[in-house]
């Protein structure tokens, strides 16, 4: 059976991981230059930047295992940040026992070693679909990539939807999945200051705050040595700013921290960057993955598992299971 998987994130290369170890043949393709999706790290001179998903923890035992395996292989390190939390506007200690990982050197590591020895099609958006009741048939930019026998798509809700609706009539079920949005999103930008604020690696912001995090990206292996500081915006400041400016976004960030820190800065914006699609809408209900068999159709993703880099994992293991039966 010739299956192809559309997304190249955390949930696709764990679905392939297992449909390849099943002795399927796949052929993947991501319009990304790299795998990892949601999982990137920004490559500079002075090292990797992480601009997307920032640590990651492992509570299902199989995860815990894949973790176990990468960590013995190099992919991903044991990220031992000191934590701190704001409470009321004040940076305070917040250490706790939780163990979390980051990829090494930089967070796609652990999605490229899921894909080693797959066929890996990058820098190739798929932009139409068609179903002849058997097979699927993609397209890039009006090239046919072929045709199989099962479709996985691995990518974001609102991404999902569009290709689907061009290519079948969609029924009420798969219609439910795509009426409340899934994903909701984040601005991160990277501001480089010129001395440590906190004796602290990673902060988690609070509901009276626009920032939701602020993490030392030089506290990570590979990543930018010296004052790297990576802010996130919290979904509520991201969806309202979602079409401003950078140069807009890159000021509100000196500003918020500016506030922090409670004295004047001398800082510098490196990197803006929207997510549009980030993070998971809480009101949004956990599908685990989707399978048609009918439509030889599969659907992965954190949005249909509760977001978080461990939920996207499982939801495209999940699919390979149902796939194989
Ligand atoms: P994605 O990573 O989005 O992968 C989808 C892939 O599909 C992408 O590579 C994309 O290029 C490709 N694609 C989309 N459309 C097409 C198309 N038409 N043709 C070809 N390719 C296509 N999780 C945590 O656990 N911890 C964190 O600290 C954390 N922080 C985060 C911070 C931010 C700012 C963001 C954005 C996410 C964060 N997450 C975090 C969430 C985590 O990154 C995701 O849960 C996980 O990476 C999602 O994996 P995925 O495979 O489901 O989707
Ligand atoms: P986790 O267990 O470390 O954190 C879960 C949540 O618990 C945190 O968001 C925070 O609110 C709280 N928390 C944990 N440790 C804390 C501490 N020491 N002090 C104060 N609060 C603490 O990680 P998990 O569950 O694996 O989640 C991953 C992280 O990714 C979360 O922080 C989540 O918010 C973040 N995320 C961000 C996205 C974005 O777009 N910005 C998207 C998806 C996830």
């Amino acid at each position: 059976m010739s299956i192809a998987i559309i997304g190249a994130g955390m949930a696709g290369a764990a679905c392939v991981s297992k449909l390849v170890r099943q002795g399927q043949q796949v052929t993947v393709f991501d319009k990304g230059r790299s795998a990892g999706g949601r999982m990137s790290s920004k490559r500079t001179v002075q090292g990797y930047l992480d601009l997307g998903a920032q640590y990651f923890t492992a509570r299902d035992v199989a995860f815990m295992a894949q973790c176990q395996h990468w960590l013995r292989a190099g992919s991903i390190a044991q990220w031992r940040g000191r934590l701190a939390r704001l409470d009321d506007g004040i940076v305070v200690a917040s250490p706790d026992e939780s163990v979390r990982f980051v990829g090494a050197p930089s967070m796609q590591a652990p999605v490229a070693a899921l894909l080693d020895t797959v066929s890996l099609h990058t820098g190739c958006q798929v932009d139409r679909l068609a179903f002849d009741g058997k097979r699927w048939q993609l397209f890039s930019a009006g090239v046919s990539l072929g045709q199989f026998n099962q479709l996985v798509l691995a990518i974001p809700q609102q991404q999902a939807e569009q290709l689907l609706q061009g290519a079948i009539p969609l029924n009420a079920e798969l219609n439910s999945l795509f009426a409340t949005p899934a994903l909701l999103p984040c601005w991160a930008v990277n501001v480089s200051l010129a001395h440590s604020p906190w004796p602290y690696d990673g902060i988690f912001g609070e509901t009276t705050s626009p920032l939701s995090w602020l993490a030392r990206q030089g506290s990570k292996p590979g990543r930018c040595q010296g004052e790297h500081w990576l802010l996130h915006f919290n979904p509520a400041f991201s969806q309202q700013q979602l079409e401003a400016d950078s140069s807009d976004i890159a000021d509100a960030a000196l500003q918020a921290l500016q506030q922090l820190m409670g004295e004047p800065l001398s800082a510098k914006v490196s990197h803006c960057h929207r997510w549009r699609y980030a993070q998971q809408n809480p009101a949004f209900p956990h599908y685990g993955m989707v399978y048609r068999p009918e439509l030889a159709l599969g659907l992965a993703g954190d949005w249909l598992n509760g977001g978080r880099v461990e939920n996207a994992w499982l939801s495209g293991v999940q699919l390979a299971r149902e796939i194989a039966q």
